[in-house]
């Protein structure tokens, strides 16, 4: 197989997490110009429909559903309504997340509970609904969204502990579902983006820009265009060989 064939996603059927905006509508829009049919899911449907519809126009197939990652219920019926449009279920990228920021001291339970549900235990609840999908098929890919967060700590000035001890969740529980699902010949894999500029960043982003490009030795945020390489890559066949990795993407701030 050349190269273009294993980077070709023509007809193939990927569900993203939180594919409405941000960094899951720039991963889908890749996926859409190498040939994949999308399955949006967030929990504000309209935001689904719209971006799906915008998606159409590269010739590829969509379907928009509202979902929270939270319920189980909710995951089932994407898996079921996927599977009932397109027959398969060839990629799953989990990427719906959620962030709170509060000192560690005043951080609260509810706070903590919901990014630790969102971020680890939403990804658990949706490979494990896809991933019984593609033990049949004996085929799959599983992309979870990390972060660097999950690699290493940050100043004070940077305070949201439970994101970072879920991006770290979701890195072992990537090598370790790796290790688990080999067998079927499901690759898993995690992308672990630096700071892009989106709704869930742009607090931050504002009010430490300076130092945040300080750190990154490509002295500039990701833009939208500078993940989707690595999500086709680890979508298609051309990553067959690779599993249990973390592609970090973040202009050499972790270098
Ligand atoms: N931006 C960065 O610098 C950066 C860096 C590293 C990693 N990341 C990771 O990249 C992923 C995407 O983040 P982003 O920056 O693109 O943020 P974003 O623009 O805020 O988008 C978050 C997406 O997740 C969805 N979502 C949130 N909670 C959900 C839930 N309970 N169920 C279903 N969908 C949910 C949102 O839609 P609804 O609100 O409609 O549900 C939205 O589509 C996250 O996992 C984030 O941690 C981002």
């Amino acid at each position: 197989m050349n190269v273009k064939q294993l980077l070709d996603l023509t007809g193939r059927v990927a569900i993203i997490t939180g594919g409405s905006v941000g960094l899951g509508r720039q991963m889908a829009e890749g996926l859409a110009e190498m040939g994949a049919n999308l399955v949006l899911c967030a929990r504000k449907k309209e935001r689904c429909v719209q971006t799906a519809e915008e998606m159409g126009k590269f010739g590829v197939k969509t379907m928009a559903l509202g979902c929270d990652v939270k319920n189980a219920a909710g995951i089932q019926e994407v898996v079921d309504a996927t599977l009932s449009q397109f027959g398969r279920v060839d990629i799953l990228i989990n990427n719906a997340g959620a962030s709170w920021g509060a000192p560690v001291e005043e951080m609260r339970l509810e706070h903590w509970n919901k990014v630790i549900e969102t971020n680890l235990t939403g990804t658990f609840l949706f490979s494990q609904a896809v991933g019984k999908v593609m033990i049949t098929q004996r085929r799959g890919k599983i992309i979870n969204i990390a972060s660097v967060a999950g690699l290493h700590g940050a100043p004070p000035e940077f305070q949201a502990i439970g994101y970072h001890a879920s991006k770290g969740g979701v890195i072992s529980f990537t090598r370790d579902l790796a290790c688990k699902w080999g067998i079927h010949n499901i690759q898993v894999n995690a992308i672990a983006p630096g700071w892009f500029p989106t709704h869930m960043s742009e607090v931050v982003i504002e009010r430490n820009k300076e130092a945040i490009l300080k750190r990154i030795p490509l002295g500039r945020f990701g833009r939208n265009h500078d993940l989707k390489g690595a999500a086709v890559f680890l979508s298609s066949d051309a990553s067959d060989f690779v599993t249990g990795h973390v592609l970090v993407v973040d202009g050499g701030q972790t270098a």
